[in-house]
């Protein structure tokens, strides 16, 4: 089917898109540019031409089919309509004209925060909405290896006849034995300094952004972030207003150095010292006793995003950032996105000790808690030792499965794509040859149905070589296969 010329995607645009689709073809219904009763071209298709998924797409017709512009037939395509009434046209055409002046207007109407929000590109996470796994997706686990009968006993169980503490309202920092159950276990796997008191329970890591950047950032405030960075961070805190400040990353992580040489000051670092998001660094003890000293001096607070900590394959197991720290300066953040899946919406902040009533009070005040029967699944899912099971089964998957792709690579992907083991994580980074753009080979890898991520989209400053973040935790063996012999087509086309 031919292109459709006419919908072009700015991605610089405050608007997801889904939106920018959607709008594209309205336009274009009313104008007469797409004639009445055209079949439109199929979600998937589409959504290979414009690289981008194809929930946006679907997302992009469902409005255009609600609104009347598209009818269904089942089977049979989906078609322009063959009428619209003349009122209809006038008036859409309209709002059309009159589209740019109120978004204007609307965007004048909201509050400075609601503003930072608008500029900052939250589009990025709503594009993570999609669920249909493709090879190489990242950031999702193997989803399908979960026990769900383990839980559905354990889930059945606490459903069959609940106590009425889990069914009124619950303790803001979480249930008590939940963060029992995890003071325990990051003890003893992450060396993490704690007590359950210490412990909120939080709806992932980007609830625990939210609560960092209300609590701790005043409009104007510097942060320094890691260049490349977890775009969910760096929104999280551009959103509060503060002066984000990218400091690159080289080979032994966060380089203190560098951030004092862009600012002197900052009243907040994000930090991934286990395995830097997305070049997988290990932070050496160097810089983070560096880092931990700098934050006692000036009386700052470091923010360690400990999101996949739990899957390292060679060498020993690393302690946190946060157990090396005597100055209550570190806030601690983990997350069952990966552990468990990322749906399941339940992680953890571990707050020095006196900030712990004012987080507790924030987190009330936002929706009170996590639901109290998945998080009493949880901690007995961690207590009757499920947990561990699941994670020893996890680890040596993902090893399987990262030998898969760097195998499947060094055989068909040579000349095209540079790619070497990593000793921890769900993914890899693959080194585009120098010169080539990291965009448009993922554009490519679209085209051919294989998700692969551009490293310059986490980046805030160019990069001197492109490259692809292949994850490779979420999808089987043969899969992971037949995604490099695509990605070998693409990238040779
Ligand atoms: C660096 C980083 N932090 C945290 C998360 C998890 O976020 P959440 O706990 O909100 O699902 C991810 C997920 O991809 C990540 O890449």
């Amino acid at each position: 089917m031919a292109q459709w010329p006419f919908i072009t995607l700015d991605e610089s645009s405050n608007s997801p898109f889904y939106q920018q689709i959607y709008e594209a073809l309205r336009l274009s219904i009313l104008s007469g540019g797409i004639a009445p009763r055209t079949q439109v071209p199929p979600t998937r298709v589409l959504a290979g031409e414009l690289g981008v998924s194809r929930t946006t797409v679907v997302n992009a017709y469902d409005q255009l089919l609600a609104e009347g512009y598209l009818e269904g037939k089942t089977g049979a395509g989906t078609y322009v309509v063959s009428e619209m009434p003349d009122v209809t046209f006038q008036l859409e055409a309209t709002v059309s004209a009159d589209g740019k002046e109120r978004a204007k207007r609307r965007e004048r109407a909201l509050s400075r925060r609601g503003q930072w929000i608008a500029s900052s590109s939250v589009k990025s996470l709503r594009m993570q909405a999609d669920n249909t796994c493709l090879a190489f997706q990242n950031g999702v686990p193997a989803v399908d290896e979960f026990p769900f009968r383990v839980w559905w006993k354990l889930a059945s169980r606490r459903w069959r006849n609940p106590p009425r503490e889990l069914l009124g309202y619950g303790d803001p920092a979480g249930y008590r034995p939940l963060r029992e159950a995890i003071a325990e276990h990051l003890r003893s796997a992450r060396a993490v300094h704690c007590d359950a008191d210490q412990v909120i329970i939080v709806a992932g890591t980007q609830q625990a952004f939210d609560l960092i950047a209300r609590l701790l950032l005043e409009p104007g405030d510097r942060v320094w972030v890691e260049d490349p960075c977890y775009p969910g961070a760096r929104n999280a805190l551009l959103s509060a207003g503060s002066k984000v400040i990218s400091v690159p990353v080289d080979e032994e992580g966060f380089d203190l150095g560098q951030a004092l040489q862009l600012s002197k000051k900052a009243r907040l670092v994000y930090v991934t010292p286990s395995h830097q998001f997305p070049l997988g660094i290990t932070m050496t003890l160097s810089r983070r006793l560096a880092l931990l000293e700098w934050a006692k001096r000036s009386g700052s607070f470091v923010i360690e995003d400990d999101y996949n900590s739990e899957f390292r394959y060679a060498g020993r197991p690393l302690a946190s950032l946060q157990g090396l720290d005597h100055d209550a300066r570190v806030i601690y953040i983990g997350t069952f996105s990966k552990t468990i899946f990322p749906s399941m919406r339940l992680g953890c902040l571990v707050v020095p000790k006196d900030l712990i009533e004012v987080f507790v009070a924030a987190r009330a005040l936002i929706d009170r808690h996590s639901p109290s029967l998945d998080q009493a699944i949880l901690a007995d899912f961690i207590n009757e030792g499920h947990f561990m099971r699941h994670l020893r089964r996890m680890r040596s998957l993902y090893v399987e499965r990262q030998e898969v792709l760097v195998q499947a690579a060094s055989r068909d992907l040579d000349g095209l794509l540079e790619v070497s083991p990593a000793r921890a994580g769900m993914h890899l980074v693959a080194w585009l040859p120098q010169g080539v753009s990291d965009r448009n080979a993922s554009t490519k890898a679209a085209r051919y149905g294989v998700e692969a991520a551009p490293l310059s989209v986490y980046a805030a400053t160019p990069r001197t070589r492109g490259a692809l973040v292949l994850g490779y935790a979420a999808v089987n063996a043969k899969e992971i296969r037949a995604g490099v012999r695509k990605l070998a087509q693409a990238l040779s086309s």
